[in-house]
């Protein structure tokens, strides 16, 4: 059996909405594996990105716990807050979120934890992601898949355990945005990562292991 690398277990989040709450995410329960390519569909404010938040410990839920590798990180301090999701993963954008003055193997070394000695290879990376010939390029000269593929490598370069994508084609022409997941599913697979991508088009889920549907605040199995 594959190692579940995150489990969300009964997740509550509401947000205030004038004196009443909100409830958003109600009991969401979710769990992916090493080598799961997971999406997550529902309309525009059902709680995807919340949801992204959530599991990326950016955002504490009201109830629920945490997983990841194993690990309950639902109570944890901000200071370890901070180094797992640094050192255990990595998130990918809409608009890829590159920063305008560095070239894309800065970017990379810019969030490299250089305590890490099993880190991947940034040769490796833009190798496998086709972006070799963009390593000494700011992000204003390269085009938008470019730009988002650095993202990814970006992502993936402190070899995290879960990589968390928020609609991370929606920027893209149809081909392109095929591209980048195809890359984000080919990574997943090579290296054993889970990752759970959020996206509208429909006619990239064919790429994913599963896929979830926000509906009423709760998470439910569509495939
Ligand atoms: N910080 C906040 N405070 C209050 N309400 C919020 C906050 N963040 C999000 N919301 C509300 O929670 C709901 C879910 O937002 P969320 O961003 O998770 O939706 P989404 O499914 O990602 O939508 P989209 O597809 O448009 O990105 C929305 O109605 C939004 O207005
Ligand atoms: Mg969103």
């Amino acid at each position: 059996m594959s190692e579940i690398l995150l489990e969300l277990k009964d997740i509550c989040k509401s947000y205030p909405d004038g004196s009443e709450k909100r409830v958003i995410l109600d009991n969401v329960s979710l769990s992916v594996q090493a080598g799961e390519f997971a999406a997550v569909v529902g309309p525009s404010g059902s709680g995807k990105s919340t949801l992204l938040s959530v599991a990326g410990l950016l955002l504490s839920p009201d109830s629920g716990s945490i997983l990841i590798a194993g690990k309950d990180v639902t109570g944890v301090s901000k200071k370890e807050r901070t180094h797992i999701r640094r050192r255990q993963i990595g998130f990918v954008f809409q608009n890829h979120n590159l920063i305008p003055f560095l070239k894309t193997e800065d970017q990379l070394a810019f969030v490299q934890d250089k305590s890490l000695k099993d880190k991947i290879r940034t040769d490796d990376l833009l190798r496998e992601l086709g972006i070799e010939k963009c390593r000494r390029q700011y992000p204003s000269k390269m085009s938008g898949g470019e730009r988002q593929r650095a993202a990814i490598a970006r992502a993936f370069v402190n070899d995290p355990d879960i990589i968390f994508a928020d609609e991370p084609t929606a920027s893209l022409d149809a081909e392109r945005g095929r591209a980048v997941a195809e890359m984000i599913r080919a990574e997943v697979k090579r290296r054993g990562k889970a990752a759970v991508m959020v996206t509208h088009d429909t006619r990239i889920l064919d790429l994913t292991d599963k896929v979830y549907r926000i509906e009423n605040s709760r998470l439910v199995t569509e495939r």
